[in-house]
């Protein structure tokens, strides 16, 4: 009994925090109530639907997009804490993509769902200094840094797929998302951090478990109330843990690099471009590290998990992987393992694209927070809103994609170049393919993103055979968590060196 007046301190702050999330949600729903609503619009009923989403998301937006009235622009779709107001169409992702940013707000998004304060420091980094490094001077630089890309991605395939002990060239069975995210972790960091720190066990395991830790914060710390957050942060955050041990990695490497008078060791890599960009800015060391740990954050699951799913769309469609192979095979014969002949490797980076184009990251992203009260596709939008795009729609809308729109075909996209005399490659964006985003603030890291799953994609088809390790090599299902996308965590893949290709 004498718990209880202990506890009440604790039961009343919850009491006071769902009656404020209830009142936020009840008022929400009268400023949106011109916009339809996917699920349930009442405000009782709408918390099912959104209960709904969160096991059901691709099936109810399906529908839900499928019945709307003719000239609808945006639609609202129900989350436990706030609506999401999701674009409808090209032309209503093309004006709100294009809207300045002091009007829609990509930060302030990002502060909204991904807690990103707490979770990525957003007021300390939130300026994003670093991001002409990943859209310019990395894609710029890339020539140079290819040979590096190339020796990584050669080792760490060779290493996690390596014949078995007895030598033999039997089929072996792999976790695929497992060895295809730490791969990709070490890869990425070779142009990051270089030798030898992308290849240090603890420092890939950081900002894998970092990555993971983000998501998981931000999904608990937007369920409680905006004054709770402070203090449960506080409480459960392993991110100023996972801060300290980044910082005990990249320490030595910025103090060295640092070494010789005030000039940089010349290293072409991430850290050293950081490292100058913080310096012109008056940035200390913590700065450079926080960027670092979020630029793992960005880059890491979204690259495996889009490898991962392009493999399984390969593989479930094996009458393409001899095409495939003899296009590599050929660019490889005439220019070596080379960015140039990965540039001409249009048909592995058309089969890419479409796998992309149905196997999205997430289905409603490119988040923009309403900053004052304003009118776009002739929607009145208050302040506070949360804005989105539906990609599932956008990649399998038949006016964009025509009737054939729910099938693979590799050959989509080469002969949308052919027709269009232009190029449609991987980091190519419109408002009908948004898995990399569109407009100003599309994925700056897709250059980079694009070469590292076109090298480690080709390598594996040429050098290995690989089948889905399922009954009939059936694709598994996509496992869907409310609006996330992955490819089902235990699926595995069977593997063995192709005979003639070590
Ligand atoms: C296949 C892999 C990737 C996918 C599918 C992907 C997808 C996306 C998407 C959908 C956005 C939001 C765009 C918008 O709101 O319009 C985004 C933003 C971003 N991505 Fe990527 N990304 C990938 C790889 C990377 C990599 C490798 C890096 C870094 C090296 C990176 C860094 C970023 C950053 C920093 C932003 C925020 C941009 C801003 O705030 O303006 N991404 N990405």
């Amino acid at each position: 009994m004498t718990d209880i007046p202990m506890a009440l301190p604790l039961y009343a702050t919850l009491l006071m925090g769902g009656l404020y999330a209830v009142a936020y949600r009840l008022g929400e729903t009268r400023r949106l109530q011109h916009i339809p609503a996917i699920g349930q619009s009442g405000m009782i009923l709408s918390y099912w639907s959104a209960l709904q989403f969160q096991f059901n998301g691709p099936r109810l937006l399906d529908k839900g997009f499928r019945n709307l009235r003719p000239g609808v622009k945006f639609v609202r779709v129900p989350g436990f804490i706030r609506w999401s107001v999701v674009a409808v169409g090209p032309e209503t992702v093309q004006e709100f993509t294009r809207a300045p940013d002091k009007l829609l707000s990509v930060p302030e998004a990002f502060e909204e769902f991904m807690q990103a304060s707490y979770t990525l420091h957003q007021e300390e980094i939130g300026d994003k200094i670093q991001l002409p490094i990943l859209k310019n001077t990395i894609p710029r630089a890339m020539e140079g840094l290819f040979p590096a890309l190339y020796d990584e991605t050669k080792i760490v395939i060779e290493d996690t797929f390596k014949d078995s002990e007895s030598g033999n060239r039997e089929w072996q069975s792999f976790v695929v998302v497992h060895e295809i995210m730490h791969a990709i972790a070490r890869i990425s960091n070779r142009i990051f951090v270089g030798l030898p720190l992308c290849r240090a066990p603890d420092y890939v395991k950081l900002n894998i478990s970092f990555a993971n830790e983000v998501v998981f914060l931000s999904y608990i710390l937007v369920l409680v109330p905006r004054f709770i957050r402070p203090l449960l942060n506080r409480l459960i955050s392993p991110i100023p843990q996972r801060i300290k041990q980044a910082q005990a990695f990249l320490q030595p490497l910025i103090d060295s690099r640092r070494g010789i008078g005030h000039e940089y060791e010349k290293w072409n890599d991430y850290l050293t471009w950081l490292m100058e960009v913080a310096e012109a800015h008056n940035k200390a060391d913590r700065d450079v590290v926080l960027r670092m740990l979020s630029t793992n954050f960005a880059s890491i699951h979204t690259t495996s998990v889009t490898v991962t799913q392009i493999l399984f769309t390969l593989l479930s469609h094996p009458q393409y992987i001899d095409p495939l192979r003899a296009e590599i095979d050929q660019e490889v014969a005439n220019k070596g393992w080379t960015k140039d002949a990965l540039e001409e490797m249009r048909f592995l980076e058309s089969s890419m694209k479409e796998s992309q184009r149905l196997h999205v990251v997430g289905s409603i992203l490119l988040h923009r927070m309403v900053m004052e009260d304003c009118t776009i596709a002739e929607t009145f939008l208050p302040k506070g809103t949360m804005l989105a795009a539906n990609l599932l729609h956008a990649h399998a809308s038949p006016e964009a994609w025509g009737n054939d729109a729910g099938s693979f075909d590799p050959y989509r996209f080469l002969r949308l170049e052919e027709e269009n005399g232009k190029r449609f490659g991987i980091v190519t964006t419109t408002p009908n393919i948004l898995n990399f985003g569109h407009g100003r603030h599309a994925c700056p890291g897709r250059f980079f993103a694009a070469q590292q799953m076109k090298l480690i994609l080709a390598y594996l088809l040429v050098k290995f055979d690989m089948k889905i390790d399922t009954p009939g090599g059936r694709r598994p299902k996509d496992f869907w968590f409310g609006l996330a996308c992955m490819p089902d965590p235990r699926s595995r893949i069977l593997i063995r060196r192709r005979t003639g290709y070590t």
